[in-house]
């Protein structure tokens, strides 16, 4: 299960939205399993277009306060419903390295999925959950969590990425 690349801003693909998979195959479930991989230890969700490939599958594993989902691979998510009431986190992004971002988002939602297996599957999420599974959702649409902020913030921040991506090829 090789790991793979992280796609960092300001990489086009990032912005770009996904197409739903036919079916979760034997090939869609090496790509998850790869996803899992790269994400181990550095974060807690991933988006198939921060590898560069656009197709509609994200993975998660959350672990915080001594709660743990494991992981959860998802094709096709879709939000069936989402609360009027709203939560407030600060959220980072593996393809934004070091930077975060202060997000305003429905504090639960409904996402229906297919699994790992290929069986339809439902997520009711709150919390660091919640907000985990709407930012990856929103990378399959090709929108990112600096997308909340102000257009000036945006660029700072990308800016501060790329910036950081040059020092580490010096080095
Ligand atoms: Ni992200």
């Amino acid at each position: 299960m090789p790991k793979r690349p992280i796609l960092t801003v300001p990489h086009p693909i990032l912005k770009t939205k996904s197409d739903p998979v036919d079916s979760v195959n034997d090939a869609i479930r090496a790509q998850m399993d790869d996803m899992l991989e790269t994400m181990a230890e550095i974060g807690i969700g991933l988006a198939a277009n921060q590898i560069g490939m656009l197709n509609r599958v994200l993975v998660m594993d959350v672990e915080r306060d001594g709660f743990h989902t494991g992981p959860i691979c998802m094709a096709n998510p879709e939000i069936l419903w989402s609360s009027e009431e709203v939560s407030q986190m600060d959220e980072g992004c593996l393809s934004i390295p070091g930077q975060y971002a202060l997000v305003e988002r429905p504090a639960r939602v409904k996402v229906r999925y297919l699994d790992y297996h290929g069986k339809i599957a439902e997520l009711d999420a709150q919390g660091l959950v919640s907000h985990c599974v709407q930012h990856e959702i929103d990378h399959l649409n090709g929108i990112l969590c600096i997308d909340y902020l102000s257009s000036l913030k945006r660029k700072m921040i990308v800016r501060k990425v790329e910036k950081m991506k040059k020092d580490q090829e010096v080095l």
